[in-house]
């Protein structure tokens, strides 16, 4: 492992159990089924895909939340499977999590500062209060929150504020990475830009790596350096956005790319519709596990699995015929991608226009932005 390597994974693997007693095949639900994968420092890597896919799975094991079926999770040159005492707090404080729902994952009844204070209790015992109180003030200001409100509680504040309390505990023990699993898919889109606009200030500011879970691909178009798509508890396709989104490759990248919704009536152009459900991990399809629903599937995709293959650079894809469909793709497929392509850039642009607005703080923001502002 190299030094700009923070956090790298090899054939992880996580399957639960359903039920009790003998453990048929169709009884193991295969979660996360061999990813690969290396994070680097600094870097904004986004995992993509649809609900039940595994992304919660996956973060939970980075994290050592949950233990690997099979595979390795190495952290900063640490095979954490083994840690235990001090190095698996060394851990905790290191590696911190974001959850998608601010309001159930911050206590009621503890007020702000409780809630802040509490982790520099735990990573930092010998703080003293005076200190403790000091630190609880520049984390609130580092999210854009004033040190006033240490004395409230969660319920007086809204969604994308509880969002920024919840940063605020996160970066408490000063981690080098954050996950963030979906942590603003519960928030309105305006303030949803704000959040990430904020997490990208403070990966620059403090040299945080993010790994960022979403099942809209919206949100991560400009947040994030690199995509990885996963599909069935694998990883389907791999590479920087750029690449993800404006050369993907595998054909169910195309479909999440096409499923964005057009903001406009007439006629419906080509869409790469999904076809049927998505199978059930516990009984994954042979071959490539997208065949089922894929409009290009051939005989041999019924058949061989599919491992990632180089589309160029460091742009991977786990797809047989992805050349081919690339062809198809300049011919009939590329207007209408297009089209959906321009939808999504208008989406975008929220994002884009909070990420030049960098720097603003919330006192100078516009008047919808200041509705987030508790005064
Ligand atoms: N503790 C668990 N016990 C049994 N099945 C689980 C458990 N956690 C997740 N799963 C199953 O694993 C699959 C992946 O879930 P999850 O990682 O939550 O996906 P995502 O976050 O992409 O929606 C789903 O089929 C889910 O039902
Ligand atoms: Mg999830």
């Amino acid at each position: 492992m190299t030094d700009d390597i923070i956090l790298s994974t090899r054939d992880l693997k996580r399957y639960f159990n359903l039920g009790g007693g003998m453990l048929a095949k169709t009884g193991t639900i295969r979660a996360v089924d061999g990813v690969t994968l290396d994070i680097r420092r600094g870097e904004t890597f986004a995992i993509v895909g649809e609900s039940g896919c595994g992304k919660s799975t996956l973060a939970r094991l980075l994290m050592r939340l949950l233990q690997p079926t099979s595979g390795e999770v190495t952290f900063d040159g640490w095979d954490i499977a083994t840690l235990n005492g001090r190095a698996l707090s060394a851990l905790r404080r290191d590696m911190q999590f974001i959850f998608q729902d601010p309001f159930s994952s911050l206590n009621p009844r503890m007020s702000v500062g409780r809630l802040i204070a509490e982790p520099l209790e735990t990573h930092f015992p010998q703080m003293t209060a005076a200190d403790r109180r000091e630190k609880v003030a520049g984390l609130l200001r580092q999210v854009g929150l004033r040190p006033e409100h240490a004395g409230r509680y969660p319920h007086e504040f809204s969604g994308g504020q509880r969002q920024r309390i919840g940063i605020a505990r996160a970066l408490a023990s000063g981690p080098k990475l954050i996950i963030g699993d979906e942590p603003v898919s519960a928030l309105d889109v305006s303030v949803q830009a704000q959040v990430i606009n904020l997490l990208g200030d403070l990966r620059d500011d403090l040299g945080l790596t993010l790994i960022i879970i979403a099942h809209d691909l919206a949100v991560i178009r400009h947040m994030s350096d690199r995509v990885a798509v996963m599909y069935l508890g694998e990883i389907v396709e791999i590479g920087t956005a750029d690449e993800i989104f404006e050369t993907p490759r595998h054909p169910y990248t195309l479909a999440l790319l096409s499923a964005i919704p057009v903001a406009e009536h007439g006629r419906e152009t080509t869409r790469i519709a999904l076809i049927g459900e998505t199978p059930s991990p516990a009984a994954p399809p042979p071959g490539c596990r997208f065949h089922t629903r894929c409009r290009f599937a051939k005989d041999r995709c019924r058949t061989d699995v599919t491992p990632l293959r180089s589309v160029k650079n460091e742009h991977r894809a786990a797809c047989h015929l992805f050349e081919e469909i690339a062809r198809t793709r300049e011919e009939t497929i590329a207007p209408a991608v297009a089209k959906r392509q321009g939808a999504a850039e208008a989406r975008f642009a929220l994002y884009r226009s909070a990420i030049e607005g960098r720097g603003v703080r919330p006192q100078d923001q516009t008047q919808h932005d200041r509705e987030e502002t508790i005064q």
